[in-house]
């Protein structure tokens, strides 16, 4: 049968919402180095014994989870991709499951021409808002020194970041050019985490936040026109305009 027919795509369906399950319950992380009892994993997560011991069967028939003796492990292959604590862990995992929601809303988003059922990002909780910054943050640490390599930082001395979610890009700008700073904006219940962010990577002050929404607020004070016109692409201008009065257009 080929695997990427619709027979094929149908059968991974359960498989990825057994992932996507573990990932929400963290039983990867809870189980981390030791070997539990499905009642032992099932107390950790706060689940039900006999629905946990079932999942963690499945996942050993995905080969995600090790059994032997009645005890559950993880494997070797996958330990620091799914476990939580890991340097190399896949955050966006998080995100998918998040996203699950919205894709089962895909058939009413199509027959409407908008998005169904889901609020703005700011009011989607903070089970929502999390693992989605930490997504952003896992790809931006992997793609943030070439982005930064990329621009033209000698001559910049602040700079701002439009919905910078966890400050990934900002930060990766501001070790490239010494003396650089950079100001993250970003909306109201998003700030807090980009803040965390920014102070673990013990760059507090030299990357600061700023909070509104940008298609209406205006920015912050300390970015005039002036002190950033020579690095501001058409698209920013476009955009900033509507909340920065002064801005030449692009
Ligand atoms: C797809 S994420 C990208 C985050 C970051 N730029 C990165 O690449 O890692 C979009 C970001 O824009 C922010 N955002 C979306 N709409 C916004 C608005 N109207 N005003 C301010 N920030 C907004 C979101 O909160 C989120 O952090």
């Amino acid at each position: 049968m080929d695997a990427c027919g619709p027979a094929g795509t149908q059968r991974r369906i359960p498989a990825s919402r057994v992932l996507l399950t573990a990932i929400e319950l963290r039983l990867f992380t809870l189980i981390g180095e030791e070997r539990l009892t499905s009642t032992e994993v099932a107390e950790k997560a706060g689940s039900d014994p006999r629905a946990t011991d079932r999942l963690l069967n499945a996942l050993c028939a995905m080969n995600m989870l090790a059994k032997r003796d009645g005890l559950f492990k993880n494997t070797g292959r996958d330990f620091g991709y799914l476990v939580d604590s890991s340097p190399d862990y896949a955050a966006g995992l998080g995100h998918t499951a998040g996203m699950w929601h919205a894709w089962t809303t895909l058939t009413d988003t199509v027959r409407a021409g908008r998005a169904a059922g889901r609020g703005d990002i700011n009011d989607r909780g903070q089970a929502w808002l999390e693992p989605f910054i930490a997504a952003m943050h896992y790809r931006g640490c992997l793609q943030g020194d070439a982005i930064a390599a990329l621009l033209p930082l000698e001559d910049a001395e602040l700079m701002l970041d439009l919905g910078g979610g966890s400050g990934a890009f900002a930060m990766a700008m501001v070790r490239r050019k010494l003396g650089l700073r950079a100001v993250v904006f970003d909306l109201p219940n998003v700030v807090p985490i980009t803040q965390r962010y920014v102070d673990e990577a013990g760059l507090t002050g030299v990357v600061s936040t700023a909070t509104g929404d940008y298609l209406v607020d205006p920015l912050p004070a300390e970015l005039t026109w002036s002190s950033c016109r020579r690095s501001c692409t058409a698209t920013a201008r476009r955009r900033t305009r509507r909340c920065w009065p002064g801005a030449p257009r692009p």
